[in-house]
């Protein structure tokens, strides 16, 4: 990679997963998923990395390249490797795959051109991925392209921050209660790249946080008290100039891409915010410090870019069908739903067509909010509860507020095969809240 890619880069923690340029032109990175015992919030704790880290090593990726990642699986359970939010062919990135300990497995594909954003990786095997999760399994991917080689991005000083959380007992990671499974267990420990409230020394100037929503249930109300964030970027893609919010909301499984115009010299807090996913949940906590960014540096401007990548506009009267989509959850034993029906292996759930637009109407009637996400497809939201979105996004998890209905559209564009669409509260998701789709061209 060029010097300038390695330039913006976090100086710590993740660590940049080493590539390896094989002699057919193919990059190879090499992941394996191990038990290791580390310092977690200073206490020794036995839990799950990726090559012995937490969260796993970064994975950088280029608009265009070709790729194999190949996963070994040196745990003492079944594994597998979901790359959360890329758009490559479902039969490369099947969640149906087992890889049994002692095995490995690798996934090989051309990373899309218009890719370029901010993506993770972790576990997706039926009924462990909550647990592989919340132990430690989960690492992120970046895919670089043009904005990235010139311009304001290029000289901004970039970290990524992998959000998540555990709770510890007795050197190990707390089980999981009956409780935990309805409501989405929040660990005690707050942690941002494995670490609680670590500090981070960035240079004055234009700096980019890349943030990702690690955590099997916990949302994070986001704000840098004192600073707009200037969300240049959502889940996966570019938004198409920058959004100044106040506070930001991050769902587990979502990203977001935000710049912070430091000028000057200083301190400032990225905040938690009280949040309140569920009525009956325990009365909204206090902000919660996450991490500190210290600035340091001579005084200096900081420029936004004022455009990004233009976002297609869909139009929904194109739409060739239009599907309701509920999710509901039931009590003893506690399970959640998609359509009334919990999660079967080989069940498929909805047919769509290669290279049509669907309209979904995704309906939240339960009393907790569930973050909806769809694997390789990005859509756009069309409305919440009526009211149309503000700026045109690509997603590929959205938050489904307790009540609420959104109206996504989802163009099924080039690739056939089964994906699923689930809850990203691992719980729920392992709990039931689950359901195959077949895309198909005949
Ligand atoms: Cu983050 Cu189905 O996954
Ligand atoms: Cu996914
Ligand atoms: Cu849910």
């Amino acid at each position: 990679m060029s010097t300038s890619e390695t330039a913006s880069l976090p100086p710590s923690y993740p660590h940049l997963l080493t590539r390896e340029r094989l002699p057919d032109g193919v990059t190879l990175f090499t992941l394996e998923a191990r038990p290791a015992t580390l310092s977690v919030g200073d206490q020794e704790t036995r839990v799950l990395t990726y090559n012995g880290t937490l969260p796993g090593p970064l994975l950088l990726l280029e608009e265009g390249e070709r790729v194999r990642i190949v996963l070994r699986n040196a745990l003492p359970d079944a594994t597998n490797l979901h790359l959360h939010g890329l758009p490559i062919p479902p039969a490369v990135d099947d969640p149906h795959r087992v890889v049994a300990p002692g095995a490995e497995t690798s996934y090989e594909f051309t990373v899309p051109e218009g890719s370029a954003g901010t993506y993770w990786y972790h576990p997706h095997l039926h009924g462990s991925v909550t647990r592989q999760l919340f132990e430690g399994l989960s690492g992120p991917l970046l895919v670089r392209g043009p904005l990235e080689r010139s311009g304001p991005l290029a000289a901004a000083w970039e970290h990524v921050l992998v959000l998540s959380d555990l709770s510890i007992d007795n050197g190990r990671v707390a089980d999981h209660t009956e409780m935990d499974w309805g409501r989405g267990k929040e660990g005690s420990l707050l942690l941002v790249n494995g670490q609680v409230r670590p500090t981070l020394t960035v240079r004055t100037g234009l700096v980019r946080l890349r943030l990702i929503n690690a955590s099997t249930a916990r949302y994070h109300q986001l704000a840098l008290p004192g600073r707009a964030l200037h969300v240049i970027g959502q889940d996966g893609a570019f938004l198409e100039a920058p959004v100044a919010m106040e506070s930001l909301l991050l769902v587990p499984g979502e990203r977001a891409d935000v710049l912070v115009t430091a000028e000057e010299a200083g301190t400032l807090q990225l905040l938690s915010l009280p949040y309140a996913r569920t009525p009956a949940g325990p009365s909204p906590r206090e902000p919660v410090a996450l991490l500190t960014l210290q600035v340091e540096g001579a005084p200096t401007r900081a420029d936004l870019p004022t455009t990004l990548r233009p976002v297609e506009r869909l139009d929904e009267r194109s739409a060739v069908a239009t599907r309701t989509l509920t999710f509901t959850g039931a009590m003893n034993p506690i399970r959640f739903m998609v359509n009334g029906r919990t999660y079967e292996h080989h069940r498929t759930d909805l047919t769509v067509k290669a290279d049509t637009l669907e309209v979904w109407e995704l309906r939240n009637p339960s009393p907790m909010d569930h973050p909806f996400h769809l694997h390789v497809f990005p859509f756009q939201v069309l409305t919440r509860d009526g009211v149309p979105a503000p700026f045109p996004a690509w997603r590929d998890v959205i938050n489904l507020r307790a009540g609420e209905t959104v109206r996504i559209a989802v163009p099924f564009r080039e690739h056939t095969g089964d994906v699923m669409l689930h809850c990203h509260i691992v719980e729920h998701e392992d709990r039931g809240m689950m359901a195959n789709v077949r895309v198909t061209r005949d």
